[in-house]
């Protein structure tokens, strides 16, 4: 087994320290190190791929990847590598598949099944199916309305009528209705006809992951955003993110004012409970990958109608470029994470060796 780790960054963002790379990065390279291990960070570019690919096939047992694939001109080079390492027995860390099945919105609708989504999610992949069941769903209540790019409440949209058009009825709301929409972004808000920002929305559809998801706006948004920080299937740490304290703010991004604090998992026994219970549905229905090594899953709270008990509701995963740059002392758990991975992998494939003669 190699015992060398390849972690992969992508030049430029906002995230990098001043030596250079990303600090979380470097602190998991000097944890592994510490382990006995090697590692050594690089920077991807497309130009350099075939580079990239031969050392990291020849040098490491596993890689960690932690780039965001939106932040890069075109990704098809980077995951296209990413496949090919892991085809040649490198372990990914993530997959490249888990890395999109995990972190594309639609996670959400496809965990609509398990107790951690409400029923009436669903994802939309053309213009035509979101133009038809957009007008319904909007007739239950507000909803909100999820692009598949970003991570930065761009493209978020909290849609919610505010006067009913001509024709609107419990099962349809019509077209000419006046919408309020606010986008998770800076929480703007935006009136316009449910016609216009119907067709504004075509851009989130186009492409090869053009998609959006459509749920039920939380409105104990306001206690805010609870986003656990997952070491494979351990939960490490969380971070309470409640939105600004103004009128239509939802947003807990940075960015929009949301303030945030840090807790102890042992703080919140039933979402970690609620998680425990539901792993194995999480990972079997976003694909059946190895969990990935550094994952968030964000919840925020609703109220059960029968019960009247909270209720925990995922609304987002992030598998591809977490960052844990307040919390370095987490490093240590992650070098754990990986060694103890890559042991386990090994004694299996020691007692099933292949069949090559
Ligand atoms: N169903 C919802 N109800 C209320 N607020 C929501 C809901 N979904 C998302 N939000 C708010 O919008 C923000 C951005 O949405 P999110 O799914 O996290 O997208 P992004 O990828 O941009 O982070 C969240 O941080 C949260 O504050
Ligand atoms: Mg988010």
């Amino acid at each position: 087994m190699k015992t060398h780790v390849v972690i992969l960054e992508a030049r430029g963002g906002t995230d990098k320290g001043a030596y250079g790379y990303r600090v979380d990065s470097r602190a998991i390279a000097d944890s592994l190190r510490k382990k006995k291990w090697s590692a050594e960070i690089i920077f991807y570019s497309d130009e350099n791929r075939g580079e990239i690919y031969r050392h990291i096939v020849t040098k490491a047992g596993a890689y960690i990847s932690r780039v965001n694939p939106g932040n890069l001109k075109d990704e098809t080079g980077y995951f296209q590598m990413l496949k090919e390492l892991v085809e040649n027995g490198i372990q990914g860390l993530p997959h490249p598949d888990a890395m999109v099945s995990y972190g594309a919105k639609n996670a959400v609708e496809k965990l609509k099944e398990s107790d951690l989504v409400p029923n009436d999610v669903y994802s939309y992949y053309s213009f035509e199916d979101f133009k038809e069941n957009f007008i319904k769903t909007l007739a239950t209540g507000v909803r909100v309305l999820k692009q598949n790019r970003g991570s930065t409440g761009e493209g978020i949209w909290r849609v919610e009528v505010i006067e009913p058009g001509k024709s609107t009825n419990s099962e349809e709301v019509s077209l000419d209705s006046k919408v309020k929409c606010t986008e998770a972004k800076d929480n703007h808000v935006e009136t316009m006809r449910l016609s216009e920002f119907i067709d504004f929305c075509v851009q989130y559809l186009e492409g090869p992951s053009g998609m959006l998801l459509d749920m039920p706006f939380l409105e104990r948004i306001k206690e805010g955003e609870i986003r656990v920080f997952m070491l494979r299937k351990k939960p490490v740490n969380i971070v309470h993110k409640k939105p600004a304290d103004t009128p239509d703010a939802f947003s807990a991004t940075l960015f929009s004012g949301a303030k945030y604090t840090y807790d102890s998992p042992e703080k919140w026994p039933d979402l970690m409970r609620l998680i425990q219970n539901n792993l194995n549905a999480i990972i079997e229905k976003l694909g059946g990958y190895e969990i990935p090594l550094i994952w968030t899953a964000d919840f925020i709270l609703d109220t059960d109608k029968d019960t009247g008990k909270d209720k925990y509701v995922l609304g987002e995963i992030n598998a591809s470029c977490v960052g844990f740059s307040t919390h370095l002392e987490l490093s240590e758990d992650v070098a754990e994470e990986v060694i103890r991975l890559m042991e386990a992998e090994d004694i299996v494939n020691k007692r099933w060796t292949s069949f090559t003669i």
